[in-house]
């Protein structure tokens, strides 16, 4: 039996669990929250929906109960705090550190073998949070965030091509922020080139709206951004427990790929039943490496804040 753990039942850990549950991604969902009540009555929600789209995993939820989320395979950690209008991700490292601190050392304690993806902003510190916690392998422990970022790349190219997103192929790299690296080079709409298909100044525009896909939200709804992230997860969780060897952008420790060592960054790889398969590593041209440079430099302050608070602490 395929058993994923979703921690946090809020609107981005409800989705993860409403499209594993809805796709029949694994046989049993486990939905955790500390609110009492809130992941059980989101979990019979998602149950009761079942007879109406007609899917059979098991969805069921519990308030801090993680003896219930034992022997998961995979477990999806969206618990903390979202941003408001006018903060950016790292504004929420204090409260969201404690919190993935906290939920990975549960975590392990009843699911030692899970594979662990982290969904919490700051993203890329965040899964720095969760490697340390766990004490796993790095292959073991990732963050989500790049199939988020080229889901929002992709949907606007197809918007401005008029043309399905399903035949946008696309990779992106670096940090979950303003930092990160689109790549047009690497960007194709069934096999063409994307270069071929549109003016550079409407493709920078996008690239520029991409990197600042989630802040757009948060202006517009007032807090972060569920459906596309809770399904971007639910899409890495698929790879992993059916072991589909896909190739995504996924937040991981670097450890000397790309030229960079002890930073977590977002890069293309293999996902598959053992997680991180393999790191790809593109032959990025001066100024991609620049870019890329420039996120790894980001990241690398932010978790230097988190050290700083964790010696403090
Ligand atoms: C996103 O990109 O939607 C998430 O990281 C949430 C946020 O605050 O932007």
């Amino acid at each position: 039996m395929t058993k994923v753990t979703v921690v946090g039942a809020g609107n981005v850990g409800a989705t993860c669990a409403d499209v594993l549950a809805t796709r029949e991604i694994c046989q049993e969902v486990v939905l955790v929250d500390i609110k009492e009540g809130f992941a059980e009555g989101k979990a019979l929600d998602i149950a009761q929906k079942a007879p109406v789209i007609g899917y059979d995993t098991r969805t069921v939820g519990v308030t801090g109960d993680y003896a219930r989320t034992a022997n998961s395979d995979v477990v999806v950690i969206t618990s903390g705090l979202p941003r408001k209008p006018g903060m950016t991700r790292d504004d929420l490292i204090a409260t969201n550190s404690k919190i993935v601190n906290e939920v990975t050392s549960k975590i392990i304690e009843h699911s030692p073998n899970a594979i662990i993806i982290i969904v919490s902003n700051p993203l890329d510190v965040m899964t720095y949070a969760a490697h340390l916690a766990s004490k796993k392998d790095r292959r073991q422990v990732m963050g989500m965030a790049g199939i988020l970022d080229t889901a929002r790349y992709r949907a606007f190219l197809a918007e401005a091509l008029d043309i399905s997103p399903k035949e946008i192929q696309a990779i992106l790299m670096g940090g979950h922020g303003d930092t990160m690296v689109p790549l047009p080079r690497y960007t194709t709409v069934a096999g063409i080139p994307v270069t071929e298909l549109i003016d550079a100044d409407k493709l920078d525009a996008i690239v520029e709206r991409t990197k600042k896909g989630g802040g757009e939200l948060v202006k517009l709804m007032g807090t972060s951004a569920w459906y596309a992230p809770g399904a971007a997860a639910a899409q890495m969780v698929e790879a992993i427990v059916k072991n589909q060897r896909r190739v995504f952008p996924v937040c991981v420790k670097l450890d000397g790929e790309y030229d960079i060592k002890d930073c977590y960054l977002g890069v293309p790889v293999i996902l598959g039943k053992n997680g991180i398969e393999k790191i790809i590593e593109l032959d990025l041209n001066d100024d991609e490496k620049a870019m890329l440079e420039t996120s790894r430099s980001h990241v690398k302050e932010v978790m230097d804040t988190f050290d700083k608070m964790n010696a403090g602490a």
